[in-house]
């Protein structure tokens, strides 16, 4: 599958999934490079949403696959991205990992696959890259199992709280380059009827957060009671 043949929600403008596609394209090459500071984050939030052989993983908007090392050898897992060298790059270290990954060019904002197909879903340095957050964090909830949860791993305003002005200043260039500095993550989530259910952890000065969310409704509770 191409890129350009994708299934992608109407609701953004061309020229911005087409820029959208085009940046990361361009990061490919050094992409683990500029992501090297955001590893101990990546480790600790993968830690918490604790994946095991038996879960099924899907990665939403792999990259070049940099959570695969930290996760299960033996799980079954999928990847999306929407830049095929993104896809390649996963696939490539998959090989190198011995792990079995497929690795596949999607929009994570329609995703290409049933309801209830996954049992841990990865949404790391992807909701606040997307131009639609809503339908990419609709999107992971409709493919998760009832009692699945979701590690998100991402840039996010504090909870209930207004972006400040550094970012507000920032956000235009930071949002054309590389992601919104200006999202807040509760509000994506409970329209997807996900909740958090552990303490956010934050890395480098706040700026990163990394919690599980599962569904509203989930029967097993065993992530402890959110807290800031
Ligand atoms: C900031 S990188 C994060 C990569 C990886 N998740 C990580 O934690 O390092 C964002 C990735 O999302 C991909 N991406 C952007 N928009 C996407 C979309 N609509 N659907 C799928 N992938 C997308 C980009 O190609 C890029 O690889």
């Amino acid at each position: 599958m191409t890129s350009d043949s994708v299934r992608s929600p109407t609701a953004s403008p061309g020229w911005m999934r087409w820029w959208n596609r085009t940046r990361y394209q361009l990061y490919a090459p050094i992409y683990d490079w500029l992501a090297r500071p955001l590893e101990e984050g990546r480790k600790r939030a993968i830690e918490q949403v604790a994946p095991s052989s038996d879960d099924r993983i899907l990665i939403l908007g792999s990259g070049p696959g940099s959570d695969l090392e930290y996760l299960p050898r033996e799980a079954e897992i999928t990847a999306v991205d929407v830049v095929p060298e993104m896809v390649r790059r996963t696939t490539s270290k998959a090989g190198a990992l011995n792990m079995n990954v497929d690795a596949q060019v999607g929009d994570v904002q329609a995703l290409p696959f049933e309801d209830d197909s996954f049992d841990v879903v990865l949404l790391h340095l992807i909701l606040s890259v997307v131009p639609d957050p809503k339908a990419a964090a609709a999107e992971a909830a409709r493919v998760l199992a009832s009692n699945g949860r979701v590690s998100i791993y991402d840039k996010f305003v504090p909870s209930g709280t207004e972006p400040s002005l550094l970012r507000k200043a920032l956000n235009p260039l930071a949002r054309f380059l590389f992601s919104d500095l200006t999202r807040e993550l509760d509000p994506l989530l409970s329209q997807a009827d996900l909740e958090v259910v552990t303490p956010r952890k934050s890395s480098l000065g706040g700026l990163y957060t990394a919690a599980v969310a599962r569904p509203i409704h989930a029967v097993d509770t065993g992530y402890g009671t959110a807290s800031e």
